[in-house]
């Protein structure tokens, strides 16, 4: 009887303490979390599914329409639902958002106070249009051109991708708002994404594929980071505990929440275990999955209970749960000027006969399709509902040049009759580029009466595929074709030709780059770039862009080459569905990153490496600079820069020893004027 008693009075003190209402709040979360029934548990760590994302196409009523996820509210304990957007570039939600330069273009200008300014504008409106969290940014690093996502990513090197990501970071986070450092760890291709498993030696982890992830965790605390879809060595890293809890937590002390990329249902207790906090987007038989596993004994309550309180502790910091008002107004004609900013400081001026700055009287003949419709961004969750692109052609045009009117005429026609292929998706996912328009010897001939030929190749990629080598790496026969007979006939009039890369990747440059007279890589640059890239070639920005990335000669001078997926011709594994698939394609099952520690400009060190086209850290100027000796003393180390040239321009410093150990940026120096950086040395970057 007394047993009775007893067991009674304890199942009404429990029903009293669940029926006792409590409203979160910053310092009662483990009160919270006892008065949560197991249900509600499994609940919270398990977002709301696709609505919030396709509300735009299917009407949902949802916060913020095309925003990628939501957690789930428990009003009851005053627990809201949190707003989860993408992306890197610039808010993608339904809304038109600002839209920046790609990732590349970002590490590029190798200026983290720009970048952090960029974080700021972009954390700005996620603020004023009701997002907590951005899905940003993405920092996997550029093992292979032909990952259809290095456009996201910012470089080949960890130091610069890590710092930079900070900056990114830092950026966001000091509106208020959150971020989720992508995907974690070792995502570095499209093919099989769901699936593939990441084979990497583990000293080539720690100190390549995890390093960047390292720096930014340890430089700016992301509050959330986003675990990929693959497998790192045989286990996926969203149930990975040595990766989420050991590594992450243990070893770097990141303080946040761990969330899956989109997955869907996977093994959920054992991402539970893991230390994979919340499950996105999301859906019902996880929550039941999970209830089933506590009550079987399999997955113990506590467990569960780590990740309830990280994503409380996440709820607690957001602006929806502090009540943030939320503008629906931000600044967005200054954003659009800091979009303009960080694309002029990207852009890389790769070879210049003197041709560069053009002349202001220079009439200039435009070819390729990328010089009227501008390819602002990739595709995928990258992309971003933009306000308007700024052409090349209308950039120029509104710094004063005259264009060749035959030629726009002739490309205008072509451009309409010639639409990218839209589907009832590309609002949120973006489009492909238009086809290259044919250029006949005899069109070209009609142009030379202008005396610039400016050339524009465009590339697009983006999530859920990998690049090709034809008509994408190298160039088509029809871009060969035009370029050549631009090149003869414009020469053969004393006329010069500049080539424009609106590309978000590496192509082959070296077999052509001879028929130019100047090439400046304008990577992907957001809603501003045609302006950006007028204002570069009319000088009124000195360049002082930097490769984040070697240009190859070749391909296959890439030791990656050997073990990427590149003739899987690119079918877009979006389509794989949702169970593992490596028995089907076993020639994708996994990626052996057999190279190791050779990525990139690091696979060039040795003294007999073959010649590249344009090295890691390369960049021209329309000025010129010198550099003191570098001053060491403990873990900075001093260089004092001075604009030695006849115009004014900033300058970045890039110290190898023989990898990236420092780098930053000066202020605009004018001729004779001198800046002293003062920079952290990162010695054991390997
Ligand atoms: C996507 C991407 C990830 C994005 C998420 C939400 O599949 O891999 O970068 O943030 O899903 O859209």
């Amino acid at each position: 009887m007394k047993r009775f008693i007893t067991l009674f009075a304890a199942v009404c003190a429990c029903a009293v303490l669940v029926a006792q209402e409590i409203t979160l709040s910053p310092d009662n979360i483990d009160a919270v979390i006892a008065r949560m029934t197991l249900k509600e548990k499994a609940t919270i760590v398990v977002g709301a599914g696709y609505k919030s994302m396709l509300a735009g196409q299917f009407g949902f009523k949802v916060p913020v329409p095309g925003a990628a996820g939501m957690t789930q509210a428990i009003p009851r304990l005053g627990i809201p639902a949190i707003v989860l957007s993408d992306g890197p570039a610039g808010v993608r939600i339904q809304q038109t958002c600002t839209g920046f330069p790609i990732g590349s273009m970002l590490s590029s200008t190798w200026n983290t106070e720009l970048v952090e300014e960029v974080g700021e504008a972009i954390g700005a409106e996620a603020l004023a249009y009701g997002v907590d969290v951005l899905l940003a940014p993405g920092m996997n690093l550029q093992r292979n051109p032909l990952c259809g996502r290095n456009f996201e990513y910012f470089s080949e090197d960890p130091l610069l991708s890590g710092r930079t990501a900070a900056a990114y970071i830092r950026g966001v986070q000091g509106r208020g708002v959150g971020t989720s450092a992508k995907h974690f760890a070792s995502n570095n291709q499209e093919t099989n994404r769901f699936w593939n498993d990441s084979r990497v030696a583990p000293d080539v982890l720690e100190a390549l594929y995890l390093r960047g992830f390292e720096i930014a965790v340890k430089e700016a605390q992301p509050w959330t980071i986003m675990a990929s879809y693959n497998r790192l060595n045989g286990i996926h890293t969203q149930q990975d505990r040595w990766l989420l809890t050991d590594v992450l937590r243990g070893r770097w002390g990141f303080e946040g929440l761990v969330m899956t990329d989109w997955t869907g249902k996977r093994d959920t207790p054992a991402q539970i275990a893991a230390g994979c906090d919340l499950m996105e987007p999301g859906g019902a038989s996880q929550t039941r999955e999970l209830v089933r596993s506590v009550k079987k004994g399999e997955l113990p309550e506590e467990a569960l209970d780590v990740c309830v309180r990280r994503v409380l502790e996440l709820i607690v910091k957001t602006p929806t749960f502090r009540g943030v008002p939320r503008s629906k107004a931000p600044d967005l004609e200054a954003h659009a000027i800091v979009a303009r900013e960080a694309a002029e400081e990207g852009i890389v001026l790769l070879d210049n006969d003197g041709v560069l700055p053009l002349k202001a009287s220079a009439t200039l003949a435009l070819f390729g399709v990328g010089s009227y419709q501008a390819l602002p961004g990739g595709t995928g969750s990258g992309h971003v509902h933009r306000p308007y692109v700024v052409s090349l052609a209308s950039g120029l045009q509104t710094e004063g040049f005259q264009i060749n009117s035959y030629l726009s005429d002739t490309y205008g026609g072509y451009l309409s009759k010639n639409k990218p292929k839209k589907t009832f998706l590309s609002g949120m996912l973006g489009s492909p580029a238009a086809p290259e328009m044919p250029v006949t010897r005899e069109l070209v001939e009609k142009a030379a009466s202008s005396d610039i030929a400016i050339f524009t190749i465009s590339r697009q990629a983006g999530e859920g595929g990998d690049r090709h080598m034809e008509d994408d790496f190298l160039l088509s026969e029809g871009e060969r074709q035009a370029l050549t007979d631009v090149s003869e006939v414009f020469h053969s009039q004393g006329k010069r030709v500049v080539v424009v890369l609106n590309i978000g990747g590496v192509i082959e440059t070296a077999s052509w780059k001879h028929l130019a007279d100047a090439v400046l890589l304008a990577w992907q640059p957001g809603q501003e770039g045609g302006s950006a890239l007028a204002r570069v070639l009319d000088g009124a920005v000195s360049p002082s862009g930097r490769l984040p990335v070697t240009f190859p000669v070749d391909y296959f001078d890439l030791p990656s080459s050997a073990h990427f997926p590149y003739n899987y011709s690119g079918r877009s594994t979006m389509a794989s569905g949702g169970k593992d698939r490596e028995k089907d394609v076993p020639n994708v099952g996994y990626t052996d990153y057999a190279e190791g520690l050779e990525v990139g400009y690091r696979a060039f060190l040795r003294a007999d490496a073959p010649a590249v086209s344009y090295p890691f850290g390369h960049g021209l100027s329309y000025t010129s600079f010198e550099e003191s000796r570098p001053v060491f003393s403990g873990d900075t180390v001093e260089v004092t820069v001075r604009n030695i040239g006849p115009v004014a321009g900033k300058h970045a410093v890039i110290i190898m020893n023989p990898t990236l150990c420092a780098f930053g940026k000066t202020r605009v120096l004018a001729p004779g004027e001198s800046e002293t950086l003062t920079m952290k040395y990162y010695a054991e970057n390997r």
